[in-house]
């Protein structure tokens, strides 16, 4: 498949709305995505990453120019292996900007030390304001506590929330 491809990474413990509204708006832009789930984490998880994965997966098989992986080390040698000119990332509030920040600045430097003929750009987008309150911790939170997340994320992933967290 040809055309600027970009990545759209994150730990996606699970995919939210919020997520597939990024991604949506991302394919006016890229002709072709990669949503892809870090294999190396810092945070404990919820989800297994071949759960997150087929969530993903099943969240983007009938969109043709987007496709799910996982992706192992650094986000920067992967963005580079898969010739990605560019890596989404949502931003919601301010509170999110100096993460983002820095991790960009960061990455920007990995991509000028490879020996790619590329710089790999960070793209922020924002989400529709009904999702700027919206994460995947407060969906894991509200659904341990027995509440309805279902404005927030897919039927799918509800019903896998529900399986993980029931008692
Ligand atoms: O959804 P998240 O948790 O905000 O996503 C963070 C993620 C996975 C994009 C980031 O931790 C990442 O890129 N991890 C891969 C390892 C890496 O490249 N780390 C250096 C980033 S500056």
């Amino acid at each position: 498949m040809k055309g600027n491809l970009a990545i759209y990474p994150g730990s996606f413990d699970p995919l939210t709305n919020g997520h597939l509204d990024i991604l949506t708006r991302g394919l006016e832009i890229f002709d072709r995505i990669i949503i892809a789930v870090s294999e190396s984490e810092h945070k404990q998880s919820l989800f297994t990453i071949p759960e997150r994965l087929s969530l993903l997966q099943k969240a983007v098989q009938s969109k043709k120019n987007v496709a799910a992986e996982s992706f192992h080390g650094l986000l920067m040698d992967y963005a580079h292996h898969k010739g990605a000119i560019a890596i989404i990332r949502g931003l919601r509030a301010i509170s999110d900007f100096e993460y983002e920040f820095q991790m960009a600045l960061m990455n920007r430097h990995l991509s000028q030390n490879s020996h790619s003929d590329h710089e790999v750009e960070t793209i922020f987008l924002m989400p529709d304001e009904k999702y700027t309150y919206l994460s995947s911790t407060l969906v894991k939170e509200v659904t341990r506590l027995g509440g309805d997340v279902k404005n927030f994320v897919p039927d799918f992933v509800e019903k896998a929330l529900k399986e993980k967290l029931k008692k």
